[in-house]
């Protein structure tokens, strides 16, 4: 039973104040939350700001209805290209359960599975060109949105059997298996932190909200520390999740592959003093903008990805980088036999062929690593990641 309306006051007409206020009821927009967050604590930082505007489950980014990806969204992924990038990583994962003994059964495990697409491109080759590694399969999804887990499953339908969908990673840790784990343009999706360079040292930057609902950005005091040679004012970004991402992701694991697909560049590079305002970028309508504030869950909010601190990170968990290379090389070697074998003449596939790979398109803005437990890393994934 819904409450009661108040009973107006005998007498006197009833004041505003005596009825429930419609406006007041009705759910606060993403401003309104992420308003509510600061007045709580005073600031709020800078990732937990992004955990609200890109993954609020009702009106976050990634939570809201529409078409992020794609043609009609707001940017293009390798899987938007076509089902190549997903026939390419399928025969990279093959080639690990054929070169480890064919466990089964084993596992591939896709961090934040976004409409299911990549994963049905996946499955579908697995099926075609290895029924034994399909039977002993099992393909797992962590997706923390329920929407995107709904639009998975939809898209997923016919290719069930060999499927696990899960909201986190814990359920599929209880049951470690060998095999991948893997994700296209996750970790720039993951919150960072935006720190700058103050009078000689780090400074953390805060939300604060202004008057009519404006925020903005403020320094607070900081632990992250990325040395002293950077110029007065120099901003960059900094992820501290990897080391608890990984271990989440590994312990799905008993051993295997990690492969991680996304723009970045190793330490140096990404921290070169010329860099000066660092890489945070919004993305809408295909437009690149660099206010995070303009729109809070209508634009993708995203900063490049450290993959020497990743490579770092995995260490810790057992694991050691063994490729580190730009999408355009490495998906030309995964190629090599599906050219030689004739299996990429027809020309939808040739098209999607160069756009992953040419340097002009995705080929060189996008870098693959991969890293292996039990694994030595060979020099010169070493050197090119400054390790
Ligand atoms: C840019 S989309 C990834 C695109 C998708 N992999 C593709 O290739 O089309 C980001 C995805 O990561 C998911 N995500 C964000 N944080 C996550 C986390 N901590 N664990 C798992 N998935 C996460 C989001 O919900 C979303 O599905």
């Amino acid at each position: 039973m819904p409450d009661a309306l108040p009973k107006p006051p005998t007498g006197d007409l009833p004041s505003p104040q005596d009825y429930p206020n419609p406006a007041a009821t009705a759910t606060p927009s993403l401003r309104e939350r992420i308003i509510a967050a600061i007045a709580r604590r005073g600031s709020i930082p800078f990732p937990e700001y992004l955990e609200i505007a890109l993954y609020d489950p009702e009106l976050g980014y990634y939570a809201r209805a529409g078409t992020q990806v794609g043609r009609d969204g707001d940017f293009y992924t390798s899987v938007s290209v076509g089902p190549l990038f997903g026939k390419l990583l399928a025969r990279r994962f093959l080639g690990w359960w054929e070169t480890n003994g064919r466990p089964g059964p084993w596992r591939i495990l896709e961090i934040g599975g976004h409409d299911g697409t990549l994963a049905a491109d996946i499955l579908s080759e697995i099926r075609l060109i290895s029924p034994p590694a399909w039977q002993a399969l099992e393909y797992a999804i962590a997706e923390p949105l329920p929407r995107l887990r709904g639009l998975q499953k939809t898209c997923l339908e016919h290719l069930a059997s060999r499927l696990r969908i899960a909201e986190g990673f814990g359920g599929i840790a209880s049951h470690p298996l060998p095999g991948v784990a893997f994700g296209n343009e996750i970790l720039d999706a993951l919150p960072f932190h935006l720190i700058e360079m103050k009078g000689g040292a780090w400074q953390e930057l805060h939300v604060t909200a202004g008057e009519n609902g404006t925020l903005a950005l403020t320094p607070r005091e900081t632990s992250i520390e990325l040395g002293t040679a950077f110029p007065e004012g120099y901003r960059t970004e900094v992820r501290t999740g990897f080391p608890d991402c990984l271990a989440d992701v590994t312990a799905c694991l008993t051993n295997g592959l990690l492969l991680f697909a996304d723009y970045g560049f190793a330490s140096p590079e990404y921290y070169d003093i010329y860099r000066s305002s660092g890489t945070l970028r919004t993305f809408s309508s295909h437009k690149a903008g660099e206010d995070p504030f303009a729109a809070p869950g209508e634009t993708d909010i995203t900063a490049h990805v450290d993959f020497t601190d990743l490579a770092k990170a995995a260490g810790a968990v057992g694991y050691s980088p063994t490729v580190f290379n730009s999408q355009g090389s490495h998906l030309t070697h995964l190629a090599k036999p599906m050219i030689l074998a004739g299996g990429m003449d027809d020309p939808k596939t040739i098209a999607q062929f160069r756009t992953l790979t040419h340097p002009a398109h995705l080929g060189a803005k996008f870098h693959i690593i991969e890293l292996e437990s039990s694994a030595e890393t060979p020099p010169d994934v070493a050197h090119r990641l400054a390790l």
